[in-house]
């Protein structure tokens, strides 16, 4: 991704492995400050997918694939390793799809094959970024929810990829960027690659979005955590209300992922584990309390969206109605 610091203009990646050691934005100071942090072990590797350090789905796959990578490195237990890892966050299913790929492949040098899980990855999100750009119109209005970006996928990114071609080809494009409460990955990361590359946008909060989906958008493009067989998804909390507002409205509703985020496991999204958060992302702003001390929160981080409202899969093998998915997935 394009990033532009006071030494001009860098093209970094979210993380990426560098003589046995492992380096990441530390997503959770920007866009403040742009921080690499080094990781060195796989418990330092598990700690930064909790905290957040490292996060959106194939970022989190790319993490989990260089933890056991780490871990090979230094001749640790790699089936214990893997389960540390996988329980991290348990709603992203990229994140055991890695792991479980680098224990078949343990044979082999892990660092040579998590480096080049990475850069399939950074691969599947271009290939659906040309893809996507198809159904993006001259002139289109485009919301987007949480972070879908670069930041969340290596490089690139899954909804943001489409529009990032589509601006690259010329076309004049306007996202509107929810700002995605609790932990602001709208306002925060979405913006901050939007400003980056110089693709015009506003931050609207959460609750705007039906206000403009009356009249003012043309298109909604999201990312997903895990994609049931039957087309049902899980993605950042708040995606399920904007997916019923796009319906309403007759907005049309797209999700950007690659294939390995389906999960062949998973008839239908009611078995999609849903992870939850600490209530003081909720109960707070930032570092700072807004709810009366002895107020009680809840905090789920996905939701499960529902496949009648989507109205196609933005892939790197092409825009896949719902009713051609379980093809895609036997030739996975
Ligand atoms: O909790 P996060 O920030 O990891 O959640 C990220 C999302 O929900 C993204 O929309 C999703 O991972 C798709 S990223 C390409």
């Amino acid at each position: 991704m394009l990033v532009k610091t006071a030494r001009g203009t860098k093209d970094i990646r979210a993380l990426w492995m560098e003589k046995g050691i492992v380096k990441a934005i530390d997503q959770r100071l920007l866009p403040d400050q742009l921080r690499i942090v080094s990781i060195r072990t796989p418990r330092e590797m598990a700690e930064a997918i909790s905290n957040m350090t490292i996060r959106g789905a194939p970022s989190i796959g790319a993490a989990g694939a260089y933890g056991m990578a780490l871990a090979w490195q230094r001749k640790e237990s790699l089936i214990k390793v893997s389960v540390i890892l996988i329980k991290t966050r348990p709603t992203a299913y990229d994140l055991s799809y890695a792991v479980n790929l680098m224990l078949e492949r343990c044979d082999e040098d892990l660092v040579k094959e998590a480096s080049a899980y990475a850069d399939r990855i950074v691969d599947k999100c271009k290939r659906i970024g040309e893809n996507g750009a198809k159904l993006i119109k001259d002139g289109s209005r485009i919301l987007t929810h949480c972070n879908a970006g670069a930041l969340a996928t290596v490089d690139f990114g899954t909804a943001l990829a489409p529009i990032r071609v589509a601006h690259r080809a010329g076309k004049k494009v306007f996202v509107y960027v929810d700002e995605t409460r609790p932990r602001l990955q709208g306002a925060k990361l979405t913006a901050w690659e939007l400003l980056n590359e110089g693709i015009d946008h506003a931050i609207i909060s959460d609750n705007a979005a039906g206000h403009y989906m009356k009249d003012s958008v043309d298109l909604v493009i999201v990312g997903a955590d895990r994609i049931a067989r039957n087309g049902d998804f899980a993605n950042k909390i708040g995606t399920y209300t904007k997916a019923v507002l796009a319906k309403e409205n007759w907005v049309p509703f797209y999700v950007a992922a690659p294939i390995s985020t389906f999960d062949p496991s998973m008839s239908t999204g009611k078995g999609i584990i849903i992870e939850e958060r600490s209530e003081d992302e909720v109960l707070c702003v930032g570092d700072c309390r807004v709810a009366p001390r002895g107020s009680k929160a809840l905090n789920p981080c996905f939701d499960v969206t529902p496949v009648k409202y989507v109205k196609a899969f933005v892939t790197e093998r092409g825009i896949l109605k719902p009713s051609e998915i379980s093809s895609f997935m036997r030739s996975k």
